[in-house]
């Protein structure tokens, strides 16, 4: 089957579906999701968006905070550009029905969290995304130049390479013309073409054993460009969030969000010791490269599995009326947040790195734009700060739809692309296979390029993701596919390109720690 749109959007998070909103009155929008459209990353975030909202906070200080809390490596045009047009992009949010809590007096109450010097996250409770994806959705479904189509799965893009051409790194002017589409009901590979495609795909957790992000968080915008030969960069800087829930039967794992810390919660270990200050002048609510790095720290002092976060001395009532989603599910675990301490554990939780793109969203392939986690467009640097992630997936997916609307009109279909080639799959591959293979990757990925890593980790690493990924490939060319062996061929790419990044930095630097460089930062 082939399918015609105007503008093609691969994924249905926060960056897709308020791309999908801005553009559509361009023409014909089509959302493709792999899961149901509102089963996202976005869904889970729990403390909220980041933006100057009123003084004594402004733009500089919020600029400032980002770039410190990206080491200095973030890009400051791009950073200041975000922060600066962000504050429209939530009053859009707003307008379209988001609602953010309020104080008693009407004011926006604003939570804190780690790195911000200044009150400036807009939340809902601790249900946030959720929220803001409730509102996106109704907003999309009721808007007729969009259509969102859910559980197919995109397994490449399409460019020049499919009509036949020889494709490098290094060759001008690649274009994309739309994507190859699994609909697994059918396990049919359907063609879209498109004259503009965005990726909005999110990050790429699962590549780890434990992790914050849904199944859905496989990197497959990241692969899909990597292959295509589009630039990808600064995947060494995969974020841990210092505070999961310790729960060793629960994958993915429950993020507790950082703004409990932000509302006086403190970290201690087992000894009840406060042990944070010993770190960095911030405590608890330093940046997430250091927390992480000294939890990870506390408990190899220690020997054990987790540390805890006590909230035991913040007034119940308000504990319980701003964080009724943790309060919950902790007490579903046996754990009273108001009298007991709550185990917890770094998870792999944000890739800083991507598709690297420009201001509008352009990735490096013409026709192709890129939004929200799976894209690098310069403003995280070394290590992202909380809740500036929803707010950069607005501004650029605002960016990126104003930039391919003013252009979509001098773009064709380009009619001569192939249907996909099904020639000599034969086998429908065995479960075990690809399962088994993705808790190697994962076990590979944690165990050696956690958060801290070594030369010899990464050398290992390497060594042990070439052979799966060489096996991995021979089935992928031999199997009728599915979602399940494309996602595992994704996060081995992804995993390649974590790797390989890290190796070629020869520093310690935010969220790449090696034990052969010396940090540039840790007290502050
Ligand atoms: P997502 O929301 O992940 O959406 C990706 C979409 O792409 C999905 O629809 C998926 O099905 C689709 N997709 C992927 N691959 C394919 C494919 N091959 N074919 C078809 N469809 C595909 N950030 C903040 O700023 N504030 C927070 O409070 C916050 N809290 C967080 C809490 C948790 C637990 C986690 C995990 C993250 C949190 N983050 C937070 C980070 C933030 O939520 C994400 O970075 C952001 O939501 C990503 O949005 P996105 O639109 O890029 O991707
Ligand atoms: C959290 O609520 O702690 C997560 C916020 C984020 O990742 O930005």
């Amino acid at each position: 089957m082939v399918r015609k749109t105007d503008f093609l959007v691969i994924g249905s998070g926060i960056a897709g579906l308020y791309y999908a909103l801005k553009v559509a009155d361009h023409g014909k929008v089509t959302v493709l999701t792999k899961a149901a459209v509102n089963e996202t990353t976005t869904k889970y975030a729990q403390g909220g968006i980041a933006a100057v909202v009123r003084s004594p906070d402004s733009v500089e200080k919020h600029v400032a905070d980002t770039m410190k809390c990206g080491n200095g490596l973030g890009d400051e045009e791009i950073v200041r550009m975000v922060v600066s047009e962000g504050p429209a992009c939530i009053n859009d949010l707003i307008d379209i029905g988001t609602k953010f809590d309020k104080d008693p007096t009407g004011k926006y109450d604003l939570g804190r969290e780690g790195g911000h010097s200044e009150y400036r996250v807009l939340h809902y409770k601790d249900s946030t995304g959720e929220e803001i994806i409730r509102a996106l959705v109704k907003a999309v479904q009721s808007h007729p130049n969009i259509e969102i189509l859910e559980k197919q799965f995109v397994v490449e893009i399409i460019t020049q390479h499919h009509l036949g051409k020889k494709i490098t790194r290094n060759t001008p002017d690649i274009e994309c013309y739309g994507a190859y589409v699994l609909n697994p009901a059918t396990r049919q590979i359907n063609t879209y073409l498109s004259k503009v495609v965005i990726m909005a795909t999110g990050g790429a957790g699962m590549a780890y054993q434990t992790t914050t992000n849904p199944g859905i968080a496989t990197g497959d915008g990241i692969a899909m460009v990597y292959r295509a030969k589009g630039v990808i960069e600064n995947m060494e800087f995969v974020q841990f969030h210092p505070t999961s829930l310790y729960n060793p039967m629960e994958n993915p794992s429950f993020l507790i969000t950082e703004a409990l810390r932000g509302f006086g919660a403190v970290l201690k270990n087992s000894g009840e010791e406060e042990f944070m200050n010993k770190y960095d002048d911030r405590g608890s609510l330093a940046p997430r490269d250091v927390v992480a790095r000294a939890i990870d720290n506390e408990m190899k002092l220690s020997g054990e599995d987790h540390v805890c976060l006590d909230c035991r001395h913040i007034d119940s009532t308000a504990l319980k009326r701003s964080f009724p989603n943790i309060y919950r599910k902790c007490r579903s675990l046996g754990i009273d947040i108001t009298k007991d301490m709550i185990p917890v554990v770094p998870a792999a939780h944000y890739i800083c790195g991507g598709i690297k793109t420009d201001e509008h969203g352009c990735s490096t392939i013409k026709r192709l734009y890129a939004a929200g986690e799976t894209a690098y467009t310069g403003m995280h640097g070394a290590n992202r700060m909380a809740s500036n992630s929803l707010l950069e997936a607005v501004v650029f997916a605002k960016r990126a739809a104003e930039h391919s609307g003013s252009k979509v009109q001098n773009y064709k279909y380009c009619e001569s692309v192939p249907l996909w080639d099904t020639e000599g799959t034969v086998l429908n591959e065995e479960m075990v296979l690809v399962t088994q293979s993705l808790k190697e990757v994962q076990g590979i990925m944690s165990n050696y390029v956690g958060i801290v890593r070594s030369n010899l980790r990464l050398k290992r690493a390497l060594k042990r993701l070439n052979l799966i990924y060489r096996e991995t490939e021979d089935l992928y060319k031999k199997s009728i596919l599915s979602p399940k062996l494309c996602e595992l061929r994704n996060i081995i790419n992804v995993a390649y390109l974590i790797i390989k990044m890290a190796m070629d930095r020869k520093e310690s630097q935010g969220l790449h720690y090696s034990l052969d460089y010396p940090a540039k930062r840790e007290k502050t």
